[in-house]
């Protein structure tokens, strides 16, 4: 037995859920209203002999005990399981991490402080006047530790050395790379140098801008436990009180943001130049409901942009609209994401030295997030066609249900039904239908969701999902194909983390990248599930085989979570026999005629807008 399966097994989902939230029984099972979006009747339902819950209202997601605390608590898998397994007396392996960090912490402070000297030194005469001319002052350099790296490729190498430091020391924390003749240099060279700080303050890592024109434009530290960028917001340690007061702005560069704090607007963080992700919409969210992100006109459409838009709407709006506090009571704060799209050809960086003011009325003048979205939806969609005009409805709805109610949701609604140029009430049809409705899940593939008994779950692991996954870490290319498959597919949760993570990582790594950004930190449990995964042979497959390979398993894991829902569903119903009415019941056929035909991924399939 895992450890995860010995937590759950000693926890009692009605429990823990009914410490959260009222439950009614209702036969063998419980309801209540459900606690992650507004409703009037329960639709909200937990089962004691599966040990899942689900809702069947607008969030469309169920899943076991670890995942309701995740979403109650808003957790990561990580600190969920801790949290439960404390409650049940077990003890979890030490990560065994910290004092490492701490070790690497203090060699990149040292670093930072050398490289601040370099700065200071002749050899800083150029990268000054850079800065000087960027429009920099002494204060922000300073208060930013913006520095300059050597360009020799030994000096702070040799520095560290003779600081103490062993070569094991300065290579785990990633400030030397080991050349082809197996001996260390420095990483950065000639470059202008931008501590990177976790929230926390502790320093993890640099960024390096380029001052000679040399590629890449930008160097990091290299991605691991210690530097990771998925859970990395630039500046937040200095922004953190303002952004609790004034709510959070977004920017993408470095350089912005120090410009941003220079000129005091001290609530400005910045991307770590990928696509934001969950953590970093949660960390914002724990302090905020208000945030704003400035996108760069050219990137304003692209896939990775939207990605990032998708992971703020299906996090942040649901989560902080409907937030149980921990004493179960649900504390409502207003969730405004909202997006200000930069004029052609401007960095938030510039026009706040042009203008600070200029700068404010951007950020006043931003629209709600939703509102965007559902622009780029019906700008790149065919919108001429009936069908056209039903794929673009079924493709806002998961948005729009996310909305929950209220003016939000009717402004939204307007708003699609004024860009496809049909009434209201036609969209608002097409939304209730049951077969767009159940598309309407969380866009962002929670991670989440339908975990229920399967023939596997009392086997210590799960063949199909495993070999789902090895697939997916060993052939990137099956990126493209894997648009269908949904986190609430993996029923065991270091799979679904490790899902999760991969899905993270997005597209434009290659195998190794992924990798290291699927690894991320020493978390025993899905670490030690990894590892497994690698280790165990794949077939060499061609990429035919690997094609087909993949899509059967993908067919199989779609399939056995709609038997999954399916199987809920008829307990829901056997238990209280509902006023089937007409949607309800077109459901259940719906979800039928699905299960019959499971044919495989179906994607971006054409919804009929009309009867
Ligand atoms: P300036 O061009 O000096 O104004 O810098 P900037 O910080 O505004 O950068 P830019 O708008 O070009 O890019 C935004 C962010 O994307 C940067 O701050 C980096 O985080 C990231 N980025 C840009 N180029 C690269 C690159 O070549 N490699 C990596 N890893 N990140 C990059
Ligand atoms: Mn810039």
């Amino acid at each position: 037995m895992t450890v995860v399966d010995d937590v759950k097994a000693r926890l009692d989902i009605v429990e823990v859920i009914s410490q959260r939230v009222p439950l009614q029984r209702s036969g063998n099972s419980y309801k209540a209203n459900c606690p992650f979006h507004q409703e009037k009747t329960p639709s909200f339902h937990v089962f004691p002999d599966r040990q899942s819950w689900r809702c069947f209202g607008s969030c469309a997601t169920g899943g076991d005990v670890l995942s309701f605390v995740m979403r109650a608590d808003s957790l990561e898998f990580g600190e969920a399981l801790r949290q439960m397994a404390q409650q049940t007396g077990i003890t979890l392996p030490q990560r065994g991490q910290s004092t490492q960090n701490e070790g690497a912490h203090k060699i990149n402070e040292d670093t930072r402080a050398f490289f601040q000297r370099t700065l200071a030194t002749a050899q800083g005469a150029s990268a000054r006047e850079y800065l000087e001319q960027r429009g920099l002052d002494k204060q922000a350099i300073e208060a930013f530790g913006v520095g300059l790296s050597p360009s020799d490729g030994e000096s702070l190498k040799n520095h560290l050395v003779r600081e103490g430091y062993s070569q094991e020391e300065l290579a785990s924390a990633g400030v030397v790379r080991t050349g082809d003749d197996g001996v260390n240099h420095d990483l950065f060279r000639g470059r202008l140098m931008f501590p990177i700080r976790d929230a926390h303050g502790n320093l993890v890592g640099f960024g390096a801008r380029t001052l000679d024109g040399s590629e890449p434009k930008y160097l990091n530290s290299p991605q691991g436990p210690l530097f990771d960028k998925s859970r990395l917001l630039y500046a937040m340690d200095r922004a953190r009180t303002d952004v609790r007061k004034e709510g959070a702005v977004i920017v993408e560069g470095y350089m912005d943001a120090i410009a941003a704090h220079q000129a005091g607007f001290k609530n400005v963080v910045a991307q770590m130049g990928t696509a934001l992700t969950e953590f970093q919409v949660d960390e914002i969210r724990r302090l905020t409901g208000k945030m704003t992100m400035a996108l760069d006109q050219d990137a304003a459409g692209q896939a990775a942009t939207l990605r990032s838009l998708d992971v703020v709407l299906g996090n942040f709006q649901t989560k902080t609209t409907n937030n149980p506090g921990p004493d179960g009571a649900t504390k409502t704060v207003d969730a405004d994401p909202r997006i200000i799209v930069m004029p052609p050809g401007q960095d938030p960086d510039e026009v706040i030295h042009r203008s600070p003011s200029d700068w404010s009325k951007l950020v006043e003048s931003a629209i709600p997030a939703i509102s965007f979205r559902i622009n780029a939806i019906t700008s790149q969609g065919e919108t001429e066609s009936p069908e056209g005009k039903a794929r673009c409805v079924a493709e806002a709805a998961p948005f729009i249900h996310l909305l929950g109610g209220g003016i939000q949701q009717a402004n939204a609604v307007e708003l699609l039904a004024g860009n496809l140029n049909v009434p209201i009430d036609t969209v608002k049809a097409a939304l209730s239908r049951p077969s767009v409705a159940r598309r309407a899940r969380r866009p962002d593939q929670p991670r989440p969701a339908g975990t229920t008994a399967s023939p596997f779950a009392k086997l210590d692991h799960d063949p199909m999902e495993e070999h789902c996954l090895q697939l997916l870490l060993g052939y990137p290319e099956l990126r493209d194909l894997a648009g269908g498959l949904r986190s609430e597919f993996f029923q065991r949760h270091e799979n679904r983390e490790i899902f999760t993570r991969w899905l993270d990582a997005g597209p434009g790594l290659d195998k190794d990248g992924t990798l290291a950004s699927v690894k991320r930190d020493g978390d025993d449990e899905v670490s030690g599930q990894l590892t497994s995964l690698l280790e165990k042979p794949l077939l060499p497959l061609d990429v035919n085989g690997r094609t087909a390979s993949f899509m059967e398993v993908a067919s199989r894991l779609e399939e056995r979570n709609l038997k999954n829902l399916k199987s809920e569903e008829v307990k829901r119903f056997a238990d209280s026999p509902p006023d089937i009415d007409g949607g309800e019941h077109d459901e259940i056929l719906q979800l039928n005629r699905q299960i019959r035909k499971n044919e495989g991924l179906r994607r971006g399939q054409a919804q009929e807008i009309s009867g």
